[in-house]
Order: structure tokens, then sequence, then C-alpha cells
């Protein structure tokens, strides 16, 4: 842990010299113009002209990255410079945090007798009333803790005809003996492990901090409970998956999100992400078929806020495992 600090904060050191090096070369107007428009769009405030520079080179990197790919346009996606394009790469990574494990985590996998049932060529839950509105996880690596509540919220709101929002925050400061580390990382089905075990308080009874503080659990605030949990499939069955969303609901996903953050619009499909390694973790809510590219995809809720992508979602490639999507589909049975 200390090493990692060190690396850290070496690497930290080393990217802001190189911010300072590289200042003002090869600057064109473009670049100031989109610069001011960011800083006003987005209420950019700063605390001094050095602290603007170094945010001003990293915004201008990543928006000619971002320009760089409009202009090509042979790809199915468009990419923006959102709110993010000013945050260093050690920040970025802090809007993710899920922890990979190679290792076989144990636990059901849903027959594939499921696709006997009704499974329709296009479903889209965030057309549902128990879809709770898109949240924002900041610069806290608690992607996990939003990726285990959705399909809570959906699963009880079905039961019970009311959408109670469950605290994410409970699942960050109360969930470490699970093997969660807080706003370090963690996994849905460890959350969900955490749930079934303790319960969960409500959203409003126990707020997001966005940070990691004292585990403030209480009985009196139950929101909701979990008694068990399954994967979809343990063998990129994409079409197992399909029929999952179709009959129980919002599905957990890990992915590689290396390539997400100026994500705007079109089906997201690229050869650099990985379909092995991932670091996110968001939920599936449907899946259809772009009408213009013929591309088959996903329909994935982030926690990146909702003017994030498509309204605080993403359309992934669906069946070719895109971005590891298949690696580890999770779902509870929610109450
Ligand atoms: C979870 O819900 C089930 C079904 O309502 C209930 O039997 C069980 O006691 C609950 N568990 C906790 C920990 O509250
Ligand atoms: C990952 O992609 C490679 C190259 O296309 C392919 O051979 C491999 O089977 C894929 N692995 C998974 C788990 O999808």
């Amino acid at each position: 842990m200390k090493l990692q600090v060190l690396v850290l904060f070496a690497t930290l050191a080393v990217a802001v010299a190189q911010d300072f090096l590289q200042e003002d070369e090869n600057r064109d107007s473009t670049d100031d113009a989109d610069w001011e428009r960011f800083k006003s769009k987005h209420k950019k405030k700063f605390k001094n002209k050095d602290r603007e520079r170094i945010r001003k080179n990293t915004f201008v990197q990543h928006n000619r990255q971002i320009r760089k790919h409009n202009q090509i346009g042979k790809s199915s996606y468009k990419l923006q410079a959102n709110q993010f394009a000013d945050w260093s790469n050690a920040e970025l990574e802090q809007l993710k945090g899920e922890i990979d494990t190679d290792n076989e985590i144990p636990g059901p996998v849903v027959s594939t007798d499921i696709l006997r049932q009704s499974v329709p060529d296009a479903v889209d839950l965030r057309k549902s009333s128990c879809m709770p509105d898109v949240k924002y996880q900041g610069g806290c690596g608690s992607c996990y803790s939003f990726a285990a509540t959705t399909p809570i919220e959906f699963q009880r709101c079905l039961k019970t005809g009311k959408l109670v929002t469950l605290s994410e925050e409970n699942i960050v400061d109360c969930s470490q003996k699970y093997g969660n580390a807080g706003c370090n990382g963690g996994l849905a089905l460890r959350a969900w492990n955490y749930v079934k075990d303790i319960g969960i308080n409500t959203e409003e009874a126990y707020p997001y901090q966005g940070e990691e503080t004292l585990c403030e659990y209480s009985a009196s605030n139950y929101g909701g409970n979990v008694t068990s949990w399954a994967y979809a499939t343990r063998s990129n069955d994409e079409e197992v998956m399909k029929a999952v969303v179709a009959n129980y609901g919002p599905l957990a996903v890990s992915i590689d999100a290396n390539d997400w953050e100026f994500y705007s619009s079109g089906v997201f499909s690229t050869p650099t992400c990985s379909n092995i390694s991932t670091n996110h973790a968001v939920v599936i809510v449907g899946y259809g078929t772009d009408e213009s590219s013929k591309k088959p995809y996903w329909i994935v809720r982030n926690s990146w806020g909702s003017e994030w992508g498509q309204d605080g979602y993403i359309y992934l490639e669906r069946g070719v495992n895109m971005c590891a999507v298949s690696k580890r589909a999770v779902f509870p049975t929610a109450y």
C-alpha cells in the first residue's frame, strides 16, 4: 500500500513536470477557444494560474484525441470533451474501482434452460418506473456499490410497487469484511454477500459521501435485502445474459472502461478494450440493435452522473464480449 502511494506520487510528480515542460507548445486557437467554452460550460474554477495551466494542458491533450477520433469518423461512436476532460489519468482511474480477480469466485450459474423463456429482440428497462435516476460516484472507486444497488432497487420496486433508492455509502463503509475496499474498489457480488447477511439502508437514511467513513448501518433504516445471487454465464454466453435481463431485470457486469471516459453517443466498440481484464462495474438494463449500423448493443447504466454519455448510459456492442462484458455478469434475488 505504502509503495503504491509512493509510486502514485512519483508518477504524479513526473506528470506535473511534463505538463510544465510541454506548456504552450504547438497550441492553436481551437485549443484556447475549446478550453474557454469548456470552462464556462462546466463552471470550472481554479485556485491559481499554475493550477489552471496544468488543467488546461490535460484538457488540450484529451481534446485533441477526442477531435481526432470524431474527425476520422469511421468509428460507430462519438466522443466529447465532457466534464472529465481536464482530469488527470490518476483522477480518471478513481472514476472506476472494480477489483478484478482471475480466481473464479464460486457461485451458482443460471441454466441455459432460461432461453426457453420469453426473450424479446429488444428490452429497455430505462422506460420502467422502477428504474432509479442515474447516480454519480465522484472521485471514489465505489462503482461496485452502485452496480450492487440498482438490481436490488429495481427488483424490490417490482415486488412492492414503490421505488426506494438504497445506500451506496452503506456498502462503501461496511462491506470490507466481505473483500471490498471502500473507495479503493470492490465487487458487486461481494456487496451482495454483505447485504445478504446484514441488509442495506435506504439512500435517504444513509446518504452518499464519496469517501469512506465509519460504518453506520442501522437496522431501523432497513431498505431491502438479498437472499442469493448468481452468474448469468461463466462461458461468455451473451444470449443467456439477454434472457436474464428480460426475465429478472438489471444485470451487474464487470468491464474494462479504459476508453469510456469521453463517450458521447453511438454504439461503443473498439479493439483497444480488453476482453479479459476489468476495472469497472456497471449495470446492463436492456439491449437492442442499432438501426443505422445494424450493430447489436447492450444498454449499460453507468455511475458517472446523468451528464455523461447518453443521459448517464452507454450503448456497448453486444455479442463479441466487448470490454469483457460477459466475464462476470451477476444478479441477485432481492427483497
Ligand atoms: C431478507 O428478506 C427475507 C425475505 O423477506 C427475510 O426472510 C429475511 O429475514 C431477510 N434478511 C434480513 C437479514 O433481513
Ligand atoms: C478475446 O479476443 C481474442 C481475439 O479476438 C479471442 O481469441 C479470445 O477468444 C477472446 N477472449 C474472450 C474471453 O472473449
